[in-house]
Order: C-alpha cells, then structure tokens, then sequence
C-alpha cells in the first residue's frame, strides 16, 4: 500500500513532464487472444440469450480465431438453429491485466457486430462494481448507426461540463448505477457511420480512451480519418495531437480517483438482454418479438455479428504504476517507472 502510493505521488510528478504515453501492452496478431479470460457461462449479467463460451470451446467452434489477415475474430454462432428454450454461443473476454488511471487504450476495429437482437461492446470494468467503476468505450444495439459511450459509478459522479467534447447528444447525466435504472452517464456518437453496417463498410475505425486524473476521454476515428499519431505502430502517444474528443467526463463531475479503480478490458456479445431486447430500443430500428424472432430465428442473421480487431495497445505515463496483474497482489510498474524509483530513491537517500 504504501509503496504504490509512493510510486504514484512519483508518477504525477513525472507526468507534468510529459504529456505522452508509452506503449505498455499489444493485444494483436496470433498472441491477440493469449491474455484474456473468457467467460464461460450464460449471459447472467444483462439477461442476454447467449451462452459465453471457454476459450477451448470458442476455439473448437471458431467464434473466436485469428483470421488469415492475422486479425482477431469474436463472433456470434451463425450455424445453428437454436431451439426455444435455448441459448445461441457468443464471446465475452476480460483482459486479465488491468490498467490504472493515467492509462490510454487503442482499439483498432475492421468490422462489429450489428443486426436485429445484437448487443455488442467494447468497455472496461474494475473487479469491484460499481466501487471501481465501468466506462463504456463502445456499444451499439441493433440497427442503429451511431454508437454510444458512458460511465456507470457508485453515486456521486456526473457529467457536468461539456466544453470539452464535440459531441452534442447527451443523454443522461447522471452516472450512478441507482439513477435511471442504471442507465448511465449516455453520450451518443454522432459520426453515423460509428456502429452498424456504415461503420463497416467504412472499414471501421479507432476507438481511443484516456483514463486520466484529469477526467475520461473518447476519440473516434473512422478508417479514413485516423491522424498520423495512430498510424503504424506508435510506440507513444500524446494525445494533445488527437483534437477534440467526441466525449469526455471531467473530473470537476465526476472525481476519476475516487470513482474508478485499475480497469480490465472486456469485449462481448450478446443478444437481446436489458438493452438490445427492451422496447424502447429494439423497436427503434427492428421488428418483431428480440428472442424469438431473431435469436431462435435464421441463423443467418448473425453473419454481420462478429468483432474483426487488428489491435488493441494499452500506452501508460512513463514513470507511473500502470499494469496489475489478475491478482491484485502482484503490481508492476513499467520499466522505466521501476529507473524512475530508483532514481528518486537515491535522490530521497541523497536528501
Ligand atoms: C454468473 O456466473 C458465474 C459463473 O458461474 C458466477 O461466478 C457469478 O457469480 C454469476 N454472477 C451472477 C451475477 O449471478
Ligand atoms: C470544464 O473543464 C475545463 C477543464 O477542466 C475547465 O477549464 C472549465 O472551467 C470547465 N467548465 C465548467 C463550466 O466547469
Ligand atoms: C440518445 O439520444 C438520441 C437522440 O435523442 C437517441 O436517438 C438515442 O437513441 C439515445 N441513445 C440512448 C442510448 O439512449
Ligand atoms: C508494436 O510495437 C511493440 C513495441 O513497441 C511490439 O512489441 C509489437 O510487436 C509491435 N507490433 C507490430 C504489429 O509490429
Ligand atoms: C457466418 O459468418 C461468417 C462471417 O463471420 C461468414 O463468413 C459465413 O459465411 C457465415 N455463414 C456460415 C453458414 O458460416
Ligand atoms: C503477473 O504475475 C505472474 C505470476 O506472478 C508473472 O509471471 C507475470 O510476469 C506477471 N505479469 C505482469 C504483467 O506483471
């Protein structure tokens, strides 16, 4: 405890120094799936009609692979007919390390999944819920073609401030899991080609998250538009070079070191459930009954249901604790934060 605190005041010092992140995970190529967990149970965190399959299972029914573009693919069973009461197979993986407040993530995506009863996201977590927070990166339902971002906290964190954000549809403010039904702090992207079947005929695009002291922040970048600091491998980012985020949650709503703790990252799919299946929103761009029209019907449905991911980088302030291990016993600070103790170490000797 005390050591991490150390590390941290550090940190902060160090940041001031540099508004760059430097590259501290890659989850790409025939490795892309090495560091995650898979789920391996049904769907009982948001009522979906899915079965979240083992790694073992997910490789033996190709719902989750490396494609011959050494791209990852996390897809939706589009072969069986799935009979009522049943289930259809789907993915959910965490990753298993996860990254502290002054991380920045990139998510590169060819393709998501969409159609009628298809609930997809990319978004983060802490092991403690909703103590440690949840922010939304990625999600969409459905048809539609605009995707949406949020947090979700323990009560106390709101949007309050949207000077900083291009986006203009805010859909709630509140973040706490007991507002709203859980609805979350909700901002809509409003690139129409940000989900959906736009969003992969424009070859997808870059999602960018920067999980700072300062506040949260969402970039995104459909594939023609990706600014030159995301091209290639950068092994650093600053994200000053970005522009204007789409979304960002200050801190002066919403303190992130109170109401977040060390994220894993999640990819899922799931069908129907509380959000894809409620009225409100499957009616917006679908017809008929979420489950048994759609999950039990043609399987066909679910060829557009699959995640193409070419990467995703996880960059951390040098200097700053910034990779935890599963077990919350084991910390790590990157190597030059280990140089950067070591020298303050000294110098504190010095002194
Ligand atoms: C969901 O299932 C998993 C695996 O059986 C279990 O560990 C977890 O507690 C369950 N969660 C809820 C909310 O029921
Ligand atoms: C919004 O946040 C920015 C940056 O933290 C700050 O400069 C500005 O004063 C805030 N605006 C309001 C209305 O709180
Ligand atoms: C957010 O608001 C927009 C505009 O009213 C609406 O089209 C969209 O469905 C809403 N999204 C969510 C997730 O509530
Ligand atoms: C990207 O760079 C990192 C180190 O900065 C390296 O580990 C990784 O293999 C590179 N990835 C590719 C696709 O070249
Ligand atoms: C299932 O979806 C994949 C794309 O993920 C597609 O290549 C395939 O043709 C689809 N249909 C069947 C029957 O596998
Ligand atoms: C996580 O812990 C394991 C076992 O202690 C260790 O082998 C591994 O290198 C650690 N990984 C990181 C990223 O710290």
């Amino acid at each position: 405890m005390v050591r991490s605190t150390f590390v941290c005041t550090l940190a902060l010092l160090c940041a001031v120094a540099s508004a760059q992140y430097s590259m501290v995970k890659e989850f790409a190529g025939q490795t892309f799936f090495d560091d995650w967990n898979f789920y391996d149970n049904f769907d009982n965190l948001t009522n979906g009609n899915v079965n979240y399959l083992s790694a073992k299972d997910a490789a033996s029914q190709q719902l989750a692979y490396i494609n011959s573009r050494g791209n990852a693919i996390m897809k939706v069973d589009n072969t069986t007919t799935v009979k009522f009461p049943d289930r259809r197979n789907s993915i959910r993986i965490n990753s298993k390390e996860r990254y502290t407040i002054g991380t920045l993530w990139v998510a590169d995506m060819l393709h998501a999944p969409f159609g009628c009863s298809v609930w997809p996201a990319f978004w983060s977590s802490a092991p403690t819920w909703p103590q440690g927070g949840e922010i939304d990166v990625f999600e969409g339902v459905n048809q539609e073609t605009r995707a949406h971002m949020g947090l979700h906290t323990a009560p106390g964190c709101s949007h309050t401030n949207t000077t900083l954000q291009s986006s203009t549809v805010i859909n709630s403010t509140d973040c706490s899991i007991y507002a709203n039904s859980n609805e979350g702090c909700i901002i809509t992207n409003p690139t129409t080609n940000s989900y959906g079947a736009p969003f992969a005929s424009a070859g997808g695009g870059v999602f960018v998250t920067e999980f700072a002291p300062t506040g949260i922040s969402v970039w995104f970048f459909t594939r023609s538009s990706i600014p030159d600091a995301l091209q290639g491998n950068a092994s650093t980012i600053d994200p000053a070079t970005l522009g204007t985020p789409v979304a960002t949650w200050t801190a002066d709503g919403c303190d992130v070191t109170e109401f977040f703790e060390p994220q894993s990252l999640i990819f899922d799919i799931s069908l129907c459930g509380d959000y894809a299946g409620s009225s409100t929103s499957f009616y917006q761009t679908c017809t008929g009954i979420c489950y048994q029209d759609w999950v039990l019907g043609d399987p066909s449905n679910f060829d557009t249901a699959y995640f193409e991911v070419q990467h995703v980088r996880v960059y951390g302030q040098p200097g700053e604790l910034t990779v935890i291990n599963s077990s919350a016993s084991h910390l790590r600070a990157n190597a030059l934060g280990l140089l950067v103790t070591l020298v303050a170490l000294s110098l504190v000797t010095f002194l």
